[in-house]
């Protein structure tokens, strides 16, 4: 694009000019499905989108520059490209995807979570080092034409807040990055990403298996909402590859929907046993990684169809956002996200901002978290005041081989029973000072919670015993913080009862 001269001024100050569009990017190939149909100028669009103008500034007058030399160069620099961010009509623009190739020699999480679809394959065009948030709820078109363009895919334009957003994009983006995925769909809560997922992968009157221990507001919604569309669900135990088969054999099944590890039990499902148990009836795979993290388990490279996680747990990781996403090919998510443009459970491009800011420390902070709890677990297991400590690390974990198999690391989150009734685990959680009670975890933020009173307390004590969850469970979440503090609080507390 060739600059008005008032872009002289940055790109002399080596500005980054714009990058080369003239490929279809990958992913908005995955998005449209038509991507033949767009001329390399076509894919550029602005921000805001669509949006031609003249330069909001005027050039810096000359003196204010620090040295000649540079002076001469603008001078003798006609021709230079219109600067991204530089000081012209166009200061940011997206390209409608981002180039994924760009970023597949990064070796580790790490890398991938902080550059993918940013650094590396950026499809905003900017100077700036983080991703733009991108606050509209629509975008227009600067002539009818040009929305029939769109209409007739020989144009790609973002429409509506609820079909996408450039922010979001990048989000998307990074996630099937770290998740090894062809497609990614963010939406505003891991309860949403789950509920839509279960009705646009299940048919009305159809079949789903999943597991005893889940989340509960998963099971509510499975045994009081799917029902309503004649869908019933077989419940069996994580580890029970009987149940599963028996269930296969017996039901027209669509979809194994399953945490793993579970919550709160962190019972571990053997995912490349049950892909290929369910394949072999056609039946669909979906994770729900929540508890793993896309570091710790790598769900679609085990065979799952599906994973899915609720974002507001490690991936925003400081106890300030809600979302949930799910991984995997195209085909399946593109199923998922035309009900999701209908049910509307849009995540806020604000939002989707902090989700990319949080997955620049995943690695740092679950690796803390991995190695904080595993230290815990043990201890814990040890001290006489403690009846059981759940945990795939230990070794007395019923799936503790299964774990060390497709696992890279266990996680945050450390459950067990107090040697105590529910006044001794009470007074055991109040006496902690480092977490907070609460629900939620995988944060920053240490925090703990007493199943019985803070996810079951409506049920009566017999009823919660049905789930396992009995009096004396507590649900630690081990933040960031220095391990020899968290632990000297765990045990004063212990002291205390
Ligand atoms: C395993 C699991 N999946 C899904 C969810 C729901 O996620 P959200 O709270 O983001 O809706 C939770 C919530 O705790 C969970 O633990």
């Amino acid at each position: 694009m060739a600059a008005p001269t008032s872009h002289k001024l940055f790109s002399a100050l080596n500005c980054r000019s714009n990058p080369d569009f003239s490929a279809p990017p990958p992913s908005f190939n995955r998005r449209l499905n038509s991507a033949a149909f767009y001329g390399p100028s076509a894919i550029i669009l602005r921000f805001p989108p669509n949006c031609t103008g003249t330069a909001p500034f005027p050039p810096a007058p000359a003196e204010t520059l620090s040295s000649a030399a540079i002076s001469a160069e603008i001078a003798a620099d006609d021709n230079v490209s219109a600067g991204a961010g530089g000081n012209g009509a166009v200061p940011v623009q997206f390209s409608g995807s981002v180039d994924s190739s760009s970023y597949s020699f990064l070796k580790s999480d790490g890398s991938m979570a902080i550059h993918a679809a940013e650094r590396l394959g950026r499809g905003i065009v900017t100077d700036a080092i983080t991703t733009p948030v991108v606050n509209t709820s629509a975008y227009f078109f600067k002539k009818t034409a040009d929305l029939i363009d769109f209409k007739e895919k020989r144009q790609f334009s973002f429409e509506y807040g609820r079909y996408g957003n450039p922010t979001t994009i990048v989000l998307e983006e990074k996630l099937s990055a770290l998740e090894g995925a062809e497609s990614t769909l963010i939406m505003a809560s891991g309860m949403c990403a789950s509920t839509v997922l279960l009705m646009a992968l299940v048919p009305a009157g159809g079949h789903l298996v999943t597991t005893t221990d889940c989340y509960r507001k998963t099971r509510i919604f499975i045994e009081t909402v799917l029902p309503k569309m004649g869908i019933k669900a077989s419940v069996i135990d994580p580890a029970d590859v009987t149940a599963l088969e028996s269930a296969l054999e017996e039901n027209n099944v669509s979809l194994f929907f399953t945490e793993s590890p579970t919550n709160p039990f962190l019972r571990c499902v053997d995912i490349k046993l049950v892909s290929e148990i369910c394949h072999r009836k056609g039946a669909l795979v979906c994770i729900d990684g929540t508890f793993a993290t896309p570091l710790n388990q790598k769900a679609l490279a085990l065979g799952a169809d599906l994973v899915l996680h609720s974002a507001t747990k490690y991936i925003g990781g400081h106890n300030d956002v809600l979302g949930g996403y799910i991984s995997g090919p195209d085909k399946l998510v593109s199923q998922v996200r035309t009900l999701h443009h209908v049910l509307g459970g849009t995540l806020n491009p604000n939002a989707a901002y902090l989700f990319i800011r949080g997955l620049k420390t995943l690695h740092l902070r679950v690796q803390q978290q991995n190695s904080t709890a595993l230290r815990m677990a043990k201890i814990l297991e040890e001290h006489p005041k403690v009846k059981h400590v759940y945990y795939p690390g230990l070794p007395s974990h019923p799936e503790h081989q299964l774990a060390m198999r497709q696992m890279t690391g266990f996680g945050g989150v450390v459950s067990f029973e107090i040697d105590g009734d529910l006044i001794t685990t009470i007074k055991f959680v109040d006496a902690l000072k480092i977490p907070y009670i609460a629900p939620s975890f995988g944060g920053c933020e240490s925090i703990v919670d007493q199943p019985a009173i803070m996810s079951y307390w409506d049920l009566p004590q017999l009823e919660r015993a049905k789930y396992g969850i009995n009096d004396n469970l507590v649900r630690f979440s081990f933040g960031v913080e220095d391990f020899e503090d968290l632990k000297a609080d765990v045990l004063q507390a212990l002291e205390v009862i």
